[in-house]
């Protein structure tokens, strides 16, 4: 079979051809999406945060002006370059005669601003990376509940779309290049045949198509596999909120009260020892201190960041919302709630439970939420993925001591492993049940 050779010959020329088309296609794609992903986790934003928060917040803040101008959005004023230079020793610069660093200096009648020479450029993209970001805004309240919000979504339906279009183009570049060999093909083989037997002129194109099983199983392949790795990536990013930092209604900081006034947290979260969830602190809570808590404390409140307007403002909230009158020192009566911005949020059909975490298993808040006690505003600190969850089940040894539930379970089951210590992956943590509904 003469023809038929030759057809093979052409199909593995094209199978290399396609197939070296792809390869590139694909690692074009992967090397956009790669770079788009570093450019968008390069910086670090809490990080940023906390450099900001330890040398800049003494004169500046986000959204007003204290010492220095509010820094929410700098980046776009400005040249890279020239901040750095100017965050590193805006004095120099001011002296060399940068035109912009002069107006803005004359501008703050001419208070200098600090040199920041320890800092790298790295540094100081996370600090603009902080002062770039901007918290997706919260959905309007229903029915004074506190607000849930999932952030990015509709950015990763653009993703999804980009990434179906561009499948599409490839597959649609894939047919048209074996069209046009087949079109080559197809004549040769139809001559051969028309020598033989004259039966017929030609062949359409999709029944050579569909008569080609390994053409067939080739595109079938091709297609499974980049619908599964576009599923996959679309599965990995779904729902993860991790850095996730709302603007709340008043400005309430964990750091002065959990990190400077060593308030403990189950003083406002009381449930998250004994029920599922942790809760957020009624105001009344706020009003055991503040009834009294009121007065700025110039110098020492400005050190932490505070202007006295913006200290009295944000107490000034607290009050109204609780109808507490300062001058008579008594409840009003008249009430608006504040809605909290729901920051940690796992998809309903996830079970968690803080009091068997909390209490039972003896994890600390930390250990889930980050360095709380240093956050100015909260944010979510860990991913909440269910890889997240599983890992730490599968590295974190139950305690069993003192423990009634579990010393009869844990000597059966370490007598089944044949060991001392239980993972709670090995109590049944990795059940599926465990978890879902
Ligand atoms: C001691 C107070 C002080 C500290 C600390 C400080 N700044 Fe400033 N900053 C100023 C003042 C004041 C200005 C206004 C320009 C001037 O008078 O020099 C300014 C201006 C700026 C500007 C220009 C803003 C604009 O809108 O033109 C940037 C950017 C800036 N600061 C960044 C930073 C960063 C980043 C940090 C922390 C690493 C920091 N500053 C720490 C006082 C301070
Ligand atoms: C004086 C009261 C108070 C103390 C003490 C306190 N918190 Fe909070 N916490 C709040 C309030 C009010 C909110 C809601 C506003 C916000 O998110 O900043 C909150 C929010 C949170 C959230 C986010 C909730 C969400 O929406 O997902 C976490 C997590 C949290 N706190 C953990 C802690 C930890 C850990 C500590 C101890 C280190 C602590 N808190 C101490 C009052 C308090
Ligand atoms: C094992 C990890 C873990 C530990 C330990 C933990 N949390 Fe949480 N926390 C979570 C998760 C996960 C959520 C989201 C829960 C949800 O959406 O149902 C959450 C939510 C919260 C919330 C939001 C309100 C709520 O209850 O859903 C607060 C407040 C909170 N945690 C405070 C605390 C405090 C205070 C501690 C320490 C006493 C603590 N958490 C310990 C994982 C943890
Ligand atoms: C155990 C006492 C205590 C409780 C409870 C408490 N605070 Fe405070 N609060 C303080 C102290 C102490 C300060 C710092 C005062 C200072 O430095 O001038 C403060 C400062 C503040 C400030 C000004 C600084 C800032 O963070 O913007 C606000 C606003 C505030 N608290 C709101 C709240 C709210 C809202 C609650 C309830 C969720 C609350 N506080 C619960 C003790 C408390
Ligand atoms: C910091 C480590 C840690 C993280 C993170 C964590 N867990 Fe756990 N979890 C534990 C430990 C330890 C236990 C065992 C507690 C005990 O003794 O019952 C446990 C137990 C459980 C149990 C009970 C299992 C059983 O066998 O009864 C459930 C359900 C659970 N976790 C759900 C979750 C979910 C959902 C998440 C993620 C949102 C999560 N956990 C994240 C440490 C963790
Ligand atoms: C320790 C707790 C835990 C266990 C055990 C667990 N899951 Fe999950 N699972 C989660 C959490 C948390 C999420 C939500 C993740 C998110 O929102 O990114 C989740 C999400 C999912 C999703 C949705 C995926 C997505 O990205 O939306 C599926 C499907 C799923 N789990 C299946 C399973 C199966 C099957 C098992 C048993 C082999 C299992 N899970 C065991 C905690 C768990």
């Amino acid at each position: 079979m003469k023809g038929n050779s030759k057809f093979l010959q052409d199909f593995f020329s094209l199978l290399s051809k396609t197939s070296l088309m792809t390869f590139f296609a694909f690692i074009l794609f992967f090397s956009t999406t790669f770079s788009h992903n570093i450019s968008s986790q390069e910086f670090d934003i809490a990080k940023g945060k906390s450099l900001f928060n330890a040398n800049c917040a003494s004169c500046h803040k986000l959204n007003k002006k204290l010492i220095g101008p509010a820094l929410r959005g700098v980046s776009a004023k400005y040249e890279k370059d020239w901040l750095y230079s100017w965050i590193k020793n805006s004095a120099a610069m001011i002296k060399s005669g940068d035109e912009q660093a002069v107006a803005i200096y004359e501008e703050y009648n001419k208070v200098a601003m600090n040199a920041f020479p320890q800092l790298s450029n790295e540094d100081i993209d996370n600090i603009l990376a902080y002062t770039d970001y901007v918290p997706p805004k919260p959905v309007a309240p229903v029915s004074g509940a506190p607000v849930s919000e999932s952030s990015g979504s509709s950015s990763t339906n653009d993703l999804i779309l980009i990434l179906l279009s561009f499948v599409l183009a490839v597959l649609v570049i894939l047919l048209v290049l074996i069209n046009k060999t087949l079109k080559n093909i197809i004549p040769q083989k139809a001559v051969a045949i028309d020598d033989a037997k004259n039966i017929k002129k030609r062949i359409p194109i999709w029944k050579a198509f569909i008569q080609n099983q390994f053409l067939v199983l080739v595109s079938v392949v091709i297609l499974l596999l980049s619908s599964a790795y576009f599923a996959y990536g679309y599965m990995l990013q779904v729902g993860v909120d991790q850095g996730y930092m709302p603007i709340q209604p008043i400005h309430y900081s964990h750091k002065i009260h959990a990190g400077a006034n060593q308030i403990e947290c189950q003083y406002c979260h009381s449930s998250a020892k004994k029920s599922k969830h942790s809760g957020i602190p009624s105001l009344n809570v706020c009003m055991n201190c503040h009834e009294n808590i009121a007065d700025y404390n110039g110098e020492e409140d400005l050190e932490k960041g505070y202007t006295k307007e913006f200290y009295t403002n944000e107490i000034k909230k607290l009050y109204k919302a609780v109808g507490w009158d300062e001058n008579s020192q008594s409840y009003t009566g008249d009430t608006e709630p504040v809605k909290w911005v729901r920051i940690h949020n796992l998809p309903d059909f996830v079970y968690f439970n803080h009091a068997q975490h909390v209490t039972v298993a003896g994890v600390d808040c930390q250990k889930c939420h980050g360095p709380v006690e240093e956050m100015e505003i909260l944010y979510q600190h860990s991913p909440l993925t269910m890889g997240w969850c599983i890992n730490c089940h599968r590295e974190t040894n139950i305690k069993v001591k003192d423990n009634e539930y579990y010393t009869k379970i844990h000597e059966e089951l370490s007598k089944k492993y044949g060991v001392e210590e239980l993972t709670a992956a090995q109590m049944g943590g990795l059940e599926c049940g465990k978890c879902h509904y």
